[in-house]
């Protein structure tokens, strides 16, 4: 196994065999992975349960909420594709175009997430990816002090997915339904990664509804403005010095820092096809220290 650095942010791992990989070499991985938040193991053909297995080693997989999402034969695979399967939708096409963490919007986000594109297009296909501590040292003293003891609440309201069971239904109906079945969750605007120790920006263009003080009290939402465009994510040209777009190669396999890292998909605007399968865990340690 040899771990080279590849350019901006991340490691590339060659000569990872997932079937036969020693607990050490999982052990390094894991470390690369808090350490350097992005790892591309390259040359990697797993079948979802194969693919699944991978990610038992990393943590307790979760199997998405939404059933619409679920790979048919391995339900802990989140599928994301434009191409029908024996003319039947699989998954669903155009996940994640905006700046978010993986469920964070849900009590128990995921510590790391694992994505092994199956399909790749041959333009404009990636994932931008920013690190939230790192754009924390960068938003500068005054948004610093200024959101310290605050707190944010995060919904998926914002980006829910009409279901097409929601066909035809009322807009409020479907509106409650989110309401009730992920209430907005409500955390501190900056946490401490449990592992690093670093300190983490935690709001996304995604998810992220209010903010309010230490006792409760809403603040002006111009706050959350302010924090999503110093950290980069209304940057529409995807030139701030904080974005990395990650490329991928087929058998690509990148495994992330879901606590450090917000993401967005960049999806080919040509009619092209294309499927990615994901699988996200849990470790054994909290979203914060
Ligand atoms: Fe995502």
């Amino acid at each position: 196994m040899r771990v080279s650095p590849q350019g901006g942010m991340g490691v590339v791992v060659e000569g990872f065999e997932a079937a036969t990989a020693t607990a050490e070499e999982i052990a390094a991985v894991t470390a690369a992975v808090y350490a350097e938040k992005i790892v591309v193991l390259k040359g990697q053909e797993l079948t979802p349960k194969q693919f699944l297995a991978l990610g038992e080693r990393f943590g307790e997989p979760v199997t998405y909420y939404q059933p619409m999402y679920r790979h048919p034969e391995v339900p802990e695979v989140f599928v994301s594709s434009n191409v029908p399967s024996d003319g039947a939708q699989v998954g669903v096409p155009k996940t994640g175009k905006f700046w978010h963490a993986d469920y964070q919007f849900m009590p128990q986000p995921f510590a790391i997430t694992l994505i092994h594109p199956q399909v790749l297009p041959q333009h404009n296909r990636g994932t931008y990816f920013i690190d939230m501590s790192k754009a924390y040292q960068r938003i500068g003293a005054e948004l610093r002090a200024a959101v310290a003891g605050t707190r944010c609440q995060h919904s998926a309201r914002r980006y829910f997915k009409i279901r097409p069971t929601d066909v035809y239904r009322p807009l409020w109906e479907v509106l409650r339904d989110v309401e009730r079945e992920t209430p907005p969750v409500t955390w501190p605007t900056t946490l401490t990664h449990p592992v690093t120790g670093e300190t983490v920006l935690y709001v996304s263009e995604g998810f992220t509804c209010a903010i309010e003080d230490s006792e409760g009290s809403p603040l002006d939402p111009e706050l959350i403005q302010q924090l999503l465009a110093a950290s980069g994510q209304l940057d529409d040209t995807f030139e701030h010095e904080n974005i990395h777009l990650q490329t991928y190669e087929q058998g690509d396999l990148l495994i992330w820092d879901n606590r450090s890292l917000i993401h967005r998909a960049l999806h080919t605007t040509t009619p092209e096809p294309a499927v990615s399968h994901r699988v996200t865990v849990l470790d054994r340690f909290g979203l914060h220290a």
